[in-house]
């Protein structure tokens, strides 16, 4: 009768195809991705990308898969090599391919397969401005991703930039979905909780969005 007394509602509405799993990968499978990430950087290294308007980016980037989200003057793109060392990407860890697989399950999109996966490293401080995923070809995929590391505010916007934002503090191990109606609002990070992370090893905050790019 519990159910009655206290009936389960949800602490916050959240917009459609914006899908929150606070606390999704347990510790064992955090470890396990952050040892992926470290061998996907040594291979590919963290590198602030030039932005078109000739700044630099805030969170450094690495990439995983057949391409790889990038930045310079000639405009935003993916690529087959990593500019670093122009090389191919680091194939993406299997591990990877079974959190989004999990991610996506109950989802309207189970058959969500990602061929890019962007790295993004905060460092205690950096943040990223609002802005839209909109390099991707298919917009009917959604975008899945993981938190490792640090607390942060993640802004949820609308479909114009001047449009209302809220704040969620992501956590490590929490996944985020943005799909069909949310799949192109504007989001971004405000800030980064230096020293929360729950995750061992981890100095700052690493996001892992995985892409259906091509
Ligand atoms: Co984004």
């Amino acid at each position: 009768m519990q159910g009655d007394l206290f009936p389960k509602i949800p602490a916050t509405a959240l917009p459609d195809g914006f899908l929150v799993k606070p606390g999704f990968l347990p510790p064992n499978r955090q470890i396990t991705l952050l040892a992926e990430v470290l061998r996907v950087i040594a291979e590919a290294p963290l590198a602030q990308a030039r932005t078109p308007m000739g700044g630099l980016t805030a969170a450094a980037m690495s990439n995983c898969g057949t391409v790889g989200w990038w930045s310079d003057r000639k405009g935003y793109r993916y690529q087959a090599q990593c500019p670093g060392t122009g090389r191919p990407w680091p194939k993406m860890p299997e591990a990877f391919l079974a959190v989004v697989r999990d991610a996506v399950a109950d989802t309207p999109w189970p058959a969500f397969v990602p061929d890019a996966c962007l790295i993004n490293y905060y460092a205690p401080g950096a943040k990223m401005g609002l802005h839209q995923d909109k390099d991707e070809r298919d917009f009917s995929q959604p975008i899945v991703t993981v938190c490792l590391g640090d607390d942060a505010d993640f802004l949820i916007g609308g479909a114009a930039r001047r449009d209302p934002t809220r704040a969620i503090v992501v956590r490590s191990g929490d996944v985020l979905i943005m799909g069909g109606d949310s799949r192109m609002r504007f989001h971004g990070i405000r800030k980064i909780y230096p020293g929360t992370s729950a995750l061992a090893g981890v100095d700052g905050r690493f996001s892992l969005t995985f892409r259906k790019a091509l």
